[in-house]
């Protein structure tokens, strides 16, 4: 069977219910994960039927359970029974041996799905914004938005990734104007970023003290949006140096390559069909200065302004443009926003008023809203300077994974590369393993601990078990039956393994991928108390000695497919 347990589940289910002749009116059945004592999997349909039914749910149970006995006939399930109103399963060994068999045969394709049926879900992050270097803020973006990315596509969705780069807006008038004052092309060709962000921020202090200045940058903008050939290159040669930049520090942060990078510009052309759908749809009003808006203030969400009485387009207006643009040509199934929680009034704005505008946006779009990641010398801030670029940050980790390795295994071969892959993995794993909503405080010595839940701590455990496999290469085995008795600490941990499936649609479901995190560690938790309980090379028996060296294979297998997606490397020694 390659379902994955639920479907086979949740299919089971359903049939059972269809031969009882139970009739009902909706039903989303939820499969839980009771206390492990109980069970391997529950679930809660006869106390919500019972309801509908209007019958007694223990009794509801009761017969739902002989009905699933009799199709499941022992496959995969050992033991049915109802608990409190739930029904608890317990997987059978048969079944957790051909699982596992599954695991080590089907690798690193282990747990890919066709959940998604190939329905397209568009992902937009690492919206990085032109002629300004990547800082740490743009770091949750970049790596909540690569995993869910990967979860995505691995459950067979068409998962297509798009930037949304931040190319467009006064401040391209300011930069051009900064460029023709005070700009060296010179300079500027030999560290384009810094240096460009260096003329916008020497610019924009004279700029609040003469506020003539800024006149100066709007004007510019406004040729550029006219055409004006001199400033169309400018902005073409800052667009094209960011770009590059980008894609340095997407391989820097091993993320997967961009289907797509439209920039805020590219809508440009289409917001004046948007602004005429809406006036035809009668949603346009005028206000006091003569800016055109939509308003919310009926769902209390204020007024979303589309152009300003200076007649500059907005924020607001070329989102419209993007999402219509994305509906049509991507047909999405999801449209995903990985951006930080300030902007969720923004969202809840634009989903409303495209609502109000016969769009679906209340079920087909989604903030993936995040909080703040500060480190320990305070936020991080772009207009304070208190920023840390991206690139120190990289290279701190490296160095710093590097000083670990140097001291725990100085003999260890290409200690550079795997210094990088641990610190990477520090990084990412330290903010992927938070609530994206929660607010947090980035500190070294967590984040690279080689204890705890970290990403060099999965790391590591599943380097350790590498370093079993190897010592273990020339020991004899034998297959072994379905008659093998398991000890608790052996069973606890392939019924552990199992879950790998279901936590995969569970993160795509709620976009959080701190449950792969969570669920990574306990998996190193139970493998811990296997380890305690047993000696795996030790053993004489050889079917007993294959059984465990399989079950360890298959664990470091599902760590290894759980930190790929995550956007995590797996070194098999470190
Ligand atoms: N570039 C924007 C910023 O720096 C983020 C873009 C978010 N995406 C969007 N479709 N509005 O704030």
């Amino acid at each position: 069977m390659n379902d994955s347990i639920k479907k086979y589940l949740h299919d089971l289910i359903i049939n059972s219910l269809k031969n009882l002749n139970i009739k009902f009116e909706t039903l989303s059945i939820q499969i839980t994960f009771p206390d492990s004592r109980f069970g391997d999997y529950a679930t809660n349909i006869a106390l919500i039927l019972a309801k509908q039914v209007k019958r007694n749910p223990l009794e509801l149970a009761g017969e739902i359970i002989v009905e699933l006995q009799k199709l499941d006939k022992k496959e995969c399930f050992e033991q049915i029974y109802e608990l409190k109103g739930f029904i608890n399963f317990r997987i059978s060994k048969k079944f957790l041996f051909e699982k596992l068999n599954q695991i080590l045969k089907q690798q690193n394709e282990y747990a890919k799905s066709d959940l998604g049926k190939k329905r397209t879900v568009l992902i937009e992050y690492f919206q990085n914004n032109v002629a300004k270097p990547p800082h740490v803020g743009h770091l949750r973006s970049a790596v909540i938005g690569d995993c869910l990315l990967r979860v995505f596509k691995f459950l067979g969705f068409n998962a297509i990734s798009d930037t949304h780069v931040g190319d467009w807006g006064t401040q391209f008038g300011i930069l051009i104007y900064a460029f023709k004052t005070i700009g060296d092309e010179e300079i500027i060709k030999k560290d384009p970023i810094n240096e460009l962000n260096r003329l916008y921020v020497a610019i924009s202090n004279k700029i609040e003290e003469d506020s003539y200045l800024k006149e100066k940058g709007k004007a510019e903008f406004k040729k550029l949006e006219l055409g004006d050939p001199e400033n169309r290159k400018l902005w073409q040669w800052f667009v094209e140096v960011s770009l590059n930049d980008f894609e340095r520090y997407r391989e820097l942060l091993g993320l997967l390559p961009f289907d797509y990078n439209l920039g805020e510009s590219f809508y440009e052309k289409l917001m004046f069909k948007v602004l005429e759908e809406f006036k035809q749809k009668g949603l346009i009003k005028q206000g006091e200065t003569g800016e055109l808006y939509i308003d919310l203030e009926k769902y209390k969400l204020g007024r979303c302004i589309l152009v300003k009485s200076d007649g500059a387009t907005t924020y607001h207006l070329r989102d419209f443009a993007t999402y219509m643009y994305r509906k049509e040509e991507f047909d999405f199934y999801k449209n995903i926003y990985v951006v930080d929680a300030r902007q969720s009034h923004h969202f809840k704005q634009l989903f409303k008023a495209l609502e109000l505008a016969g769009y679906p946006a209340l079920q087909d779009s989604v903030h993936v809203s995040f909080g703040f990641m500060s480190l320990p010398e305070g936020p991080i801030s772009t207009r304070k300077g208190n920023i840390v670029s991206l690139q120190k940050l990289i290279d701190e980790a490296e160095n710093r994974s590097l000083e670990i390795i140097e001291e725990k295994n100085p003999e260890l071969p290409n200690k550079q590369e795997v210094a990088k892959k641990v610190g990477l993995a520090a990084i990412k794993y330290f903010d992927l393993v938070h609530n994206r909503n929660s607010n947090f405080v980035f500190k070294w010595e967590k984040a690279l601990s080689f204890e705890g839940n970290t990403g060099p701590y999965m790391q590591y455990t599943y380097a350790r078990i590498h370093g079993i496999l190897r010592k273990a290469k020339n020991l004899e085995i034998e297959e072994f039956g379905e008659n093998l008795n398991l000890k608790e600490s052996e069973s606890d941990l392939l019924r552990k393994l199992m879950q790998f499936e279901q936590i995969l649609e569970e993160v795509i479901k709620d976009y959080m991928p701190n449950y792969l995190c969570n669920y990574l560690f306990e998996l190193s938790q139970y493998l811990n108390k296997f380890y305690q309980n047993v000696n795996v090379l030790k053993e004489k028996n050889k079917q007993i000695l294959n059984f465990r060296l399989k079950l360890i294979t298959a664990t470091a297998q599902v760590i290894k497919n759980g930190l790929y997606l995550l956007g995590i490397d797996s070194p098999e020694r470190m």
